[in-house]
């Protein structure tokens, strides 16, 4: 059979990128770095989060930034966004501007789930009920987050197995895609290739998983190259490298999205992706947020300029 050489990128550069860091961006300044990463290729881009200003502020305004996407005439056909919706609340606000699709969050560690959102796992799926009726009503895809499924900052080794029924059940609820998230990047390829085995043998579709890995131990695109081998052709990354959760102490940025371009087209692999753009926005940002970036290739260049 022939391999799939196309990997899809989905930037979460201006959500879990922006939402760690201690400069707050204004609305115009976040607006203006999607429509950047969306003529440089990237079709699949979290913009922003639905959740409570009172726990992550660097979000504020989300709505407003929904309502001027909506409204960019140069928007790119192919470009489809998401927010992350944490509650019933969350999706009525979404709703009032409506992107192409939602994304669901849950964890396997309780405690990060009660940290992050104050309230058990168990509940959190009882607050998505809502959530997806309302999807459903408007016809809005879902995405689905799992965190915590390689490591806990509070509960250390988390359970894999817990990792994949949850990744089961999000399908089984109708979720598009789920993530599988390496919220403070401790995993290995070890892990990673024990989970996507787990997977394997469930028969889960290996086609609608995505991979969320963290680079804080320099990891990440080690556990791209085993997720490839096992057939995933979905990652999450942040320009620059941006990034981590509030919630979870001493997680660094997701994997940059430079890295990940590079690395694809150098094993041959095909992106919708301008990486001499994707070099220019690394720079235009970390003037904004006014630190240098945890990205290989956007501090030294792609080599080859394409
Ligand atoms: P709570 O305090 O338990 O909620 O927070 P509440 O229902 O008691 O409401 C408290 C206040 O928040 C009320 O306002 C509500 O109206 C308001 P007040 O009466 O005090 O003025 N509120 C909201 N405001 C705006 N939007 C909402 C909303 N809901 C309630 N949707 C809640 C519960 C879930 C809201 C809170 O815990 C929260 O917002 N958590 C989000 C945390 C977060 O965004 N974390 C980072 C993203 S997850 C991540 O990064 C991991 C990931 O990248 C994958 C990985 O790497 O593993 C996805
Ligand atoms: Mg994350």
């Amino acid at each position: 059979m022939m391999k799939n050489l196309n990997v899809k990128i989905i930037e979460v550069g201006p959500r879990d990128g922006l939402q760690n860091e201690k400069k707050i961006l204004s609305t115009a300044d976040r607006v203006t770095l999607v429509k950047k990463l969306a003529v440089a290729g990237l079709n699949q881009i979290e913009f922003g989060a639905y959740v409570s200003p009172k726990w992550v502020p660097q979000m504020y305004g989300t709505e407003r930034m929904a309502k001027s996407l909506n409204k960019w005439t140069a928007r790119p056909k192919k470009l489809s966004l998401s927010a992350l919706v944490p509650n019933e609340y969350g999706m009525q606000e979404f709703l009032k501007n409506p992107s192409e699709k939602a994304s669901l969050f849950t964890a396997t560690s309780e405690k990060f789930s009660f940290k992050n959102t104050n309230c058990s796992i168990k509940e959190s799926f009882e607050r998505m009920i809502p959530i997806i009726k309302l999807a459903t009503k408007n016809k809005i895809k879902l995405r689905a987050y799992i965190s915590t499924v390689f490591g806990c900052p509070f509960e250390g080794q988390t359970s894999l197995a817990r990792a994949v029924k949850l990744t089961d059940k999000f399908f089984k609820m109708g979720v598009h895609e789920v993530s599988i998230g390496d919220t403070i990047g401790v995993a290995s390829p070890k892990q990673v290739r024990n989970f996507l085995d787990l997977c394997e043998k469930k028969r889960l579709p290996m086609n609608r998983i995505a991979m969320h890995f963290h680079d804080t131990r320099g990891t990440a695109l080690a556990n791209v190259v085993e997720s490839l081998n096992w057939g995933i052709r979905s990652f999450d990354t942040s320009i620059g490298g941006l990034g981590g959760c509030p919630y979870a102490p001493g997680a660094l940025g997701n994997l940059a999205t430079e890295d990940l371009v590079y690395l694809l087209k150098r094993m041959g692999y095909k992106t919708s992706v301008n990486l001499k753009s994707l070099v220019r926005i690394h720079h235009w940002i970390q003037k904004k947020v006014a630190h240098p970036l945890n990205s290989h290739v956007g501090a030294s260049g792609p080599w080859i300029l394409t």
